[in-house]
């Protein structure tokens, strides 16, 4: 494995494949839609996508419940749809990694619908986790779904099998050799149709212990696990740590075959791990020179707009990754949780996407994040997720970070389709439209293509980094890497800074220079160009 293989300090783009472009009106997007728009992606000058599922699927969990992972679903489009966008890709110079699922099946796999019709005991139920119940009414164990209510599901014959999931989602069984072989074909499947990597779903959860015992306290790792619940954070930790099925050893042999894969083609493939692990030190397990690429840090993605919590993340992130030959990489949103510009206000979006550019590693920017999207406000009738679902609505799920993109136009739904999007697209978004931003200076999206543009210009190749400010009371954080500084004024007040340096970029104007000072507005960031003799 090269340490320093392309994706080291890429930006990656993540596509929600159903929310980005339906190009044949039918409400959802497709692959056509964005081999389409990919120049979109382009254009912000991002090196590489991650494309959410597009697999065969029954879609009762957005697509992460898989029939059949080796085709297209048809809502997307076909394999040969794939085919061109993976061809575009290429064209456009940017790199393309996929989604792969490989702790669940949808309930639709040939292989569960065999598990079904097979005895107990049979090979077919064994590429699962099918057990008997304690009783004739008692599940195996006392497990939660992570959707909410049992892990477990009763079938015809009296015998249970696990989803951590929704009921449609069962369990693999990594010790069985033929999940391990039909994962090895997928692999290369998509590997000789052209993708550059995979980001791996669930990727530490894959091997179970104590499968037939109970948990102490199944209700409070549930509400641990969800970031939702708001709960005192040495529970939460002591909770997390005695999951019995998440971050097992057996994960890594895995990961340690995949890489073998991985190696025997002649370009650099790179695979990130979707790995919720605690404590966080665990990560860099994922991360060893035999195993994977990255591994997602999530710490960002929870973490509010406050120095001390920003400072001491980043810090244990950079600390623990100069360990390994990874790089660490950088969130701000995902399709998982609520949208940044929701979960911290507007201006410290746009703030925080200028401070984590200049960090060192790879970023990961959620399709919309750039538009500074909201969450959007959606009726009960509206939701799909089985998060809201399961939990018969007790969890409100992820819908309103899934809302398709607002492409033009002054009416819902703004270009996405011109048939009835698969969610309503808010009308209130009509400012927020990629042609109005793409006009207007200020906007959210062109400070995401200065930004990208600064840090391709002044930052490749610059491996440094040093804090210059760290918590002290006045809510600025900053650090310098060659020549830039770049620095965070998380208060509501303004903020002088003494510095000789000429402002590259600020996420809210205007910065006032006074001699060798620069004022940072409230809840903003700038980017500083430092004078020679300020460097030396
Ligand atoms: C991951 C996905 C999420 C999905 C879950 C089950 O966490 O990001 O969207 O619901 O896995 O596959
Ligand atoms: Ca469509």
């Amino acid at each position: 494995m090269s340490s320093d293989g392309w994706w080291q300090d890429a930006i990656f783009y993540q596509i929600y494949p159903r929310s980005f472009y339906d190009s044949n009106g039918d409400g959802e997007g497709d692959l056509r839609g964005v081999t389409d728009n990919l120049a979109y992606v382009r254009d912000l000058g991002v090196d590489a996508v991650w494309m959410s599922p597009f697999y065969k699927s029954p879609n009762k969990d957005g697509g992460y419940d898989v029939s059949d992972p080796r085709d297209v679903d048809p809502r997307h489009g076909n394999l040969s749809d794939a085919k061109e966008l993976f061809g575009r890709a290429k064209e456009l110079g940017l790199k393309i990694i996929i989604d792969i699922i490989p702790n669940h099946f949808s309930s639709e796999h040939v292989w569960f619908k065999a598990a079904l019709a097979a005895p107990k005991g049979s090979l077919e139920r064994s590429r699962f986790h099918f057990h008997d119940g304690k009783d004739s009414k008692t599940p195996p164990n006392n497990w939660i779904s992570l959707f909410g209510g049992s892990a477990w599901t009763q079938v015809e014959d009296g015998q249970w099998y696990l989803h951590l999931f929704d009921t449609s989602q069962p369990d693999l069984n990594w010790e069985n050799t033929q999940v391990q072989a039909d994962f090895e074909k997928t692999l290369r499947f998509w590997l000789d149709l052209g993708v550059d990597g995979f980001r791996i779903d669930v990727a530490h959860g894959l091997a179970k212990e104590n499968l037939l015992q109970d948990h102490f306290d199944p209700q409070g790792l549930s509400n641990a696990l969800r970031l939702d619940v708001e709960m005192d954070s040495a529970e939460r930790s002591a909770l997390l740590a005695s999951v019995p099925f998440f971050d097992r050893d057996g994960v890594h042999d895995v990961y340690r075959s995949w890489r073998k894969v991985f190696d025997s083609y002649d370009r650099d493939i790179m695979a990130v791990a979707e790995a919720w692990v605690h404590p966080p030190e665990r990560a860099i397990r994922y991360v060893r020179s035999d195993e994977l690429n990255q591994v997602f840090n999530f710490d960002l993605l929870v973490s509010q707009f406050d120095d001390v919590e920003l400072f001491d993340c980043i810090e244990r992130t950079l600390k623990l990754m100069s360990g390994t030959q990874a790089s660490p990489t950088w969130a701000l949103s995902n399709h998982d949780t609520p949208r940044l510009v929701t979960r911290v206000g507007a201006e410290q979006a746009r703030a925080l996407a200028l401070f984590t550019f200049g960090l060192p590693g790879s970023c990961y920017v959620y399709q919309g994040q750039e538009l500074g999207l909201p969450d959007a406000d959606l009726a009960d009738a509206d939701r799909q997720d089985p998060a809201f679902i399961r939990s018969k609505g007790a969890q409100k799920g992820r819908d309103g970070a899934r809302v398709p993109l607002p492409w033009a136009g002054d009416v819902t739904p703004f270009g996405f389709t011109f048939g009835k999007p698969w969610l309503p697209i808010p009308q209130e978004w009509a400012e927020l439209t990629i042609e109005n931003q793409s006009k207007n200076e200020h906007s959210s999206l062109m400070l995401y293509h200065d930004v990208i543009s600064l840090r391709k210009s002044s930052l490749s190749g610059t491996t440094d980094f040093a804090w210059t400010a760290t918590p002290n009371g006045s809510g600025v954080i900053s650090f310098r890497r060659g020549t830039v500084e770049i620095a965070l004024n998380t208060s509501d007040k303004p903020v002088r800074l003494k510095t000789s340096g000429r402002v590259l970029v600020s996420s809210s104007e205007p910065n006032l220079v006074v001699a060798d000072e620069v004022e940072i507005a409230p809840r903003a960031c700038i980017w500083l160009e430092l004078s020679n003799s300020a460097e030396k």
